[in-house]
């Protein structure tokens, strides 16, 4: 088999800067060793998301100039309309600024005191939206999911016996819709199986409630049931990515992901009365319905995003390429969440600095390492991000998993970017037993993550 390459050539490039390990220590020291505070001109590979970092094609750039930026009825606005319905068959396309706009006016109809919303993983920010409507969000993974080492084909399905369990429990009455994500970003990016779709739906529908995808990765879970789900490997990702909108009532999209585009997303569904009432809100907070949150040349670039999104090439090559740097990682010996997701890297860092307990943030060390060796910023999810100290006991409740994410952004780097990666990390891992654990010395009552200070211990 020969090498899978980028299925593009690249036209525009945007230069590095390249920075000293003495320049880095002092940066890192100056950002209170959180790589959020750090000036993105002092990141050599940026590794933090994959959202909105994407890399837009020639015809998408080309797209923006003939964006339509009538206030109604934009031409830009019809042709994401079409694409949206041609892909899910949705009745009615709400565009929004991005995933979480879609999410908090679809929560603000749905949701409330009393409510419960299941889904595989919430994001955070869907776990947000729903906690401030009132409701309750109830993650529904099996256990399997969270092992690390396990390797599964579909480590991102939801617990279907868990979810009859939950509806048993509480009833249909105080449940006003499911979700599904796909892939399962907070589980490290795993995708989930078409019979886990059909069959979530299938139980929620017989229960009366609607079925509603998170589907900003629409496109890499699809590619993964191609290559994995028996039965799929002569299907188009097109048709599988239909099949997958064929069980749903709705979904919400960040199109900062699967969408190509820097800025965008959108709530689409069925029901004519939910359109109606999310379409109130949306003059209110976004803009009229034909724009909503975006500029008419957003619209179109997004358009034309969806349409590349799905091109098997692409998806081939995105696949590929985030697998080979799990690979590489594994055969170093590197604890690397299995098997490699969709859209990055999980290193396990409990695995990685057996040494340092929860407490002393191993996640957080190794990110900041992994800055001061390379210049790259990856992303701690770990007990900075979802541990708890008790202010008043200083009781400390670590997460369930220290990890760092390694998140690629899409058509931005190249294989010899990932290769330096990969030789960094190696490095860093044969120094494992020289690297310390962190303190916190700063940090606001929420969402920590974003803005504390640390000092290294
Ligand atoms: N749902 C999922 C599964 C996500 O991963 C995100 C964003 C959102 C919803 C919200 O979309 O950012 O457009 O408002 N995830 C980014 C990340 C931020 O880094 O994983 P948004």
């Amino acid at each position: 088999m020969k090498t899978i390459i980028e299925p593009f050539r690249i036209k525009s490039v945007e230069p590095l800067r390249f920075t000293s390990r003495s320049e880095r220590t002092q940066i890192l020291q100056a950002a209170g060793y959180n790589l959020f505070n750090i000036h993105a001109d002092d990141v050599l590979i940026d590794l933090l998301t994959d959202s909105g970092t994407s890399a837009m094609s020639a015809r998408q750039w080309g797209g923006m100039i003939e964006g339509d930026e009538s206030y109604a009825g934009s031409r830009s606005y019809h042709q994401l309309e079409e694409k949206v319905t041609e892909l899910t068959g949705f009745r009615h396309l709400i565009p929004t600024h991005q995933g979480r706009a879609a999410e908090k006016i679809l929560f603000n109809i749905v949701g409330g005191q009393g409510k419960i919303i299941p889904n595989n993983t919430h994001f955070d920010t869907t776990r947000a939206n729903i906690e401030v409507s009132g409701a309750e969000a109830v993650d529904l993974l099996p256990p399997a999911g969270f092992d690390p080492v396990a390797v599964d084909a579909f480590k991102g399905n939801m617990d279907l016996e868990a979810f009859e369990a939950l509806l048993s429990k509480h009833g249909a009455e105080r449940i006003p819709i499911t979700m599904l994500t796909v892939t399962n970003n907070s589980n490290a990016g795993q995708p989930v199986s078409m019979e886990n779709i059909r069959r979530a739906a299938e139980i929620s529908h017989r229960h009366n409630i609607p079925f509603f995808l998170d589907a900003c990765r629409f496109a890499e879970n699809a590619y993964f049931i191609k290559l994995r789900e028996p039965g799929y490997q002569k299907i188009t990702v097109r048709e599988i990515a239909a099949e997958m909108f064929s069980y749903a009532d709705g979904c919400t999209m960040s199109g900062k992901k699967d969408g190509l585009v820097n800025m965008g997303g959108f709530l689409a569904l069925n029901d004519e009365e939910l359109a109606r009432q999310a379409r109130n809100i949306l003059v209110v907070t976004e803009g009229f319905p034909t724009y909503g949150g975006l500029a008419g040349h957003d619209l179109q670039a997004f358009a034309i995003g969806l349409d590349e999104v799905l091109e098997e090439d692409y998806l081939k090559y995105r696949i590929r390429s985030v697998t080979y740097l799990g690979e590489h990682l594994t055969e170093l010996g590197v604890p690397v969440f299995q098997p490699p997701g969709g859209h990055a890297i999980y290193i396990d860092a409990g695995a990685f600095l057996p040494h340092i307990p929860a407490r002393q943030f191993p996640g957080q060390s190794l990110a900041c390492e992994l800055y001061l060796c390379g210049g790259i910023r990856s992303c701690e999810i770990g007990s900075v991000m979802f541990g708890k100290t008790d202010p008043t006991t200083g009781d400390f409740a670590p997460a369930r998993l220290e990890m760092v994410r390694l998140a690629i952004p899409r058509r931005v780097y190249t294989k010899s970017h990932i290769d330096y990666v990969i030789e960094c990390i190696g490095d860093v891992y044969r120094r494992r037993n020289e690297i310390s654990g962190i303190r916190i010395v700063q940090e606001p009552p929420i969402l920590r993550h974003f803005t504390a200070r640390f000092s290294p211990l």
